[in-house]
């Protein structure tokens, strides 16, 4: 069976490594700006042959390449871990403003965190060449939170205390929301006292 991305999977990989790229400078910017660093870590993936035609079925729509490109929006994906709250804000308005990539969609999961507690800021980008990049923005804690429940996901299906789970995961991410906020008011004091 032929790939999924058809003859793309060459370009796509070229267009992944030159928006990460594109993150990386925005990073070294604003690290010299504030010599403070606002990224703890960036992950970029293509979502796998398998995994692609998995979601393509499992939204009814056809295993074509056409589809895998344009009807579903994270073939190609960039997850950016930084340190604090602000640190997702100012990357996200530096992303926005990047030339050769047009906002298609944003989602303020932050704001408006998912009911299961899930919190991240989403963006869609798509270059001159038509290709879509999911960006994932989140703080450390919210990448903790968002890995460990994806692990569980799969293990709590089977368990007869579901509501007590899904209960007990929203008070951690609430909790660790908290926190967030809490290191942010911690280093605004910090840099305030400094200038
Ligand atoms: P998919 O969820 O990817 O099918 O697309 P969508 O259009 O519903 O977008 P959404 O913004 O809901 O989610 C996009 C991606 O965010 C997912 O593929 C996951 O990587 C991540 N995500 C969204 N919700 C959750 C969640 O509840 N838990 C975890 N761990 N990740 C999530
Ligand atoms: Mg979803």
């Amino acid at each position: 069976m032929e790939d999924i991305y058809g003859n793309h999977l060459e370009e796509m990989e070229a267009t992944l490594s030159v928006f990460v790229q594109r993150v990386k400078e925005l990073r070294s910017e604003m690290s010299s700006e504030s010599e403070l660093d606002p990224i703890e870590h960036i992950l970029a993936r293509i979502k796998s042959d398998k995994s692609m035609r998995l979601k393509l079925r499992s939204r009814g729509l056809p295993e074509t390449t056409e589809a895998a490109l344009h009807q579903v929006h994270d073939a190609m994906g960039v997850r950016i871990v930084c340190g604090f709250l602000s640190d997702v804000y100012e990357t996200r308005d530096r992303i926005a403003t990047l030339p050769g990539y047009e906002v298609v969609e944003e989602r303020d999961y932050i704001r408006h965190a998912k009911p299961n507690g899930y919190r991240s800021y989403h963006m869609i980008l798509r270059t001159a060449e038509g290709y879509l990049i999911e960006v994932q923005l989140r703080t450390i804690s919210m990448d903790t939170w968002a890995a460990l429940e994806h692990h569980l996901q799969y293990k709590k299906q089977h368990v007869g205390n579901q509501r007590l789970i899904v209960q007990e995961l929203k008070r951690c991410a609430d909790e660790l929301a908290s926190t967030d906020v809490s290191m942010q008011t911690i280093r605004d004091m910090i840099l305030n006292e400094r200038d």
